[in-house]
């Protein structure tokens, strides 16, 4: 039974690139974003990983911490390294874990017999500070993840902890937001929005975006 939202990310002890990881030590107080992928040295995973590595600067604006996994040996992970670095244009700022043994592949469910009984998927976890599951996606081998995606849900979840809104299709740091359906008293409305808000139906209430 894979993780659900809301769980507890699972803690774990695993070698990496850049030697072991207590994984909730290594967090420490920051958001997450745990991502597996297939196998190192091939052409989709070279992408993820580089256009990870040249988003540092966005992660670090969110606190947000990145960390790969794949079944690989930590010592072909900083030979790949090497090539992601060249090919890609950036540098690998984030640990690669080798999970060799497939303990942490095991905790978060990450090989799918069906798909491959040996490659770990395109599994990616959103961990918030309280080391909660706050976004699981899955993607198949063949298609490469939109990080850009992951920083839009990272906004939107780092703004609906701390308003009493939530994000609508498609949204956008900066667009509107709407007012969740369980605050009906106008008093409150009036001092959390204070630029107002526009009603299109009773349960759909569009807003600014407030931390704006
Ligand atoms: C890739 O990263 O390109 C890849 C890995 C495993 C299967 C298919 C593609």
């Amino acid at each position: 039974m894979g993780l659900k939202l809301g769980d507890i990310a699972p803690d774990f002890e695993q070698d990496s690139s850049i030697g072991r990881i207590r994984f909730h030590e290594w967090l420490g107080n920051s958001w997450g974003v745990l991502f597996s992928h297939p196998a190192d040295f091939t052409p989709v995973c070279t992408t993820e990983l580089g256009f990870t590595a040249k988003l540092k600067d966005e992660f670090d604006k969110r606190d947000v911490k990145a960390i790969a996994l794949s079944v690989d040996a930590a010592d072909s992970h900083v030979e790949w390294i090497k090539d992601i670095n060249k090919t890609q244009n950036t540098q690998v700022n984030f640990p690669i874990l080798a999970d060799e043994d497939r303990k942490v592949s095991d905790l978060y469910d990450l090989i799918h017999p069906n798909a491959n009984d040996t490659l770990t998927v395109r599994s990616l976890f959103v961990i918030d500070p309280n080391k909660k599951v706050r976004l699981t996606i899955t993607y198949p081998a063949s298609t490469g993840r939109n990080f850009n995606e992951i920083l839009r849900v990272i906004d939107s979840l780092q703004l609906t902890d701390s308003h009493k809104v939530a994000t609508p299709a498609n949204w956008q740091d900066g667009d509107e937001v709407v007012i969740v359906p369980s605050l009906k008293d106008e008093t409150e409305i009036a001092q959390r929005f204070p630029k107002g808000y526009r009603a299109v139906k009773p349960y759909l209430r569009l807003t600014p975006q407030p931390n704006r």
